[in-house]
């Protein structure tokens, strides 16, 4: 069972079919896929891509999270995962997807990052990569933001851009720990 996590001004819990809409909403608007090589042709196979997402058995501590705002009403803005590279790995990769209306707030940094240091802390993850279309700025500097850095390595996908974060030293997740536990 994944975690769910409280940030400033959302909360990611792990998606589930309750999702499964709204997620199909969020990739129908072409800006929000603009950037990105859908795997499905029409929408029975994109509602079925969708919902074998969200029914995979991930390895322990990796999977999707659902983003929504806080308050009464929460709002679905999109998704966070955490997953092995094309469900196989070894990389283990970091994505997001927001709803366009939540564009440009710092939503999408805000949301991966307890991500991000979930995948260190607990799982015990050693590098998480991104690989991000050239072109995709947003994107990219989401990523910079998050501390994810570009490298070098021969990869499948020649627009892309593979950004990488290796694991903070034992020490300092060691502080981080107690950090949480003093709180
Ligand atoms: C990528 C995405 C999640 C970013 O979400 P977001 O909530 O707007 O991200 P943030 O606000 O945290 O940060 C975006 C940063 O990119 C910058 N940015 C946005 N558009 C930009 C552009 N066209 N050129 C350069 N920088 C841009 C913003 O100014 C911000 O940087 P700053 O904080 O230094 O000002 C969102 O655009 C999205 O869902 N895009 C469609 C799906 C997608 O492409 N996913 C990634 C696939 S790899």
């Amino acid at each position: 069972m994944l975690p769910i996590f409280a940030t400033e001004r959302l909360i990611l819990r792990p998606r589930t079919m309750r999702d499964l809409a709204a997620s199909i909403a969020m990739d129908d608007d072409p800006l929000v896929i603009r950037f990105i090589e859908v795997p499905w042709s029409d929408a029975a196979s994109h509602t079925a891509f969708v919902m074998a997402r969200i029914a995979h058995r991930y390895p322990p501590g990796l999977g999707y999270w659902s983003v929504f705002e806080g308050g009464d009403r929460p709002a679905f803005l999109g998704w966070i995962l955490l997953t092995p590279l094309d469900l196989v790995g070894p990389e283990i990769e970091i994505g997001w997807r927001l709803t366009r209306a939540a564009w440009g707030k710092g939503y999408g940094t805000e949301a991966a990052a307890p991500v991000l240091r979930h995948g260190f802390e607990t799982v015990g993850l050693d590098r998480v990569i991104a690989d991000i279309d050239r072109a995709n700025s947003a994107s990219r500097r989401v990523a910079e933001k998050l501390g994810l850095r570009p490298i070098v390595e021969d990869q499948k996908r020649p627009r892309a851009v593979r950004y990488g974060l290796t694991a903070p030293p034992i020490s300092s997740r060691v502080r981080s720990a107690h950090r949480v536990a003093s709180r």
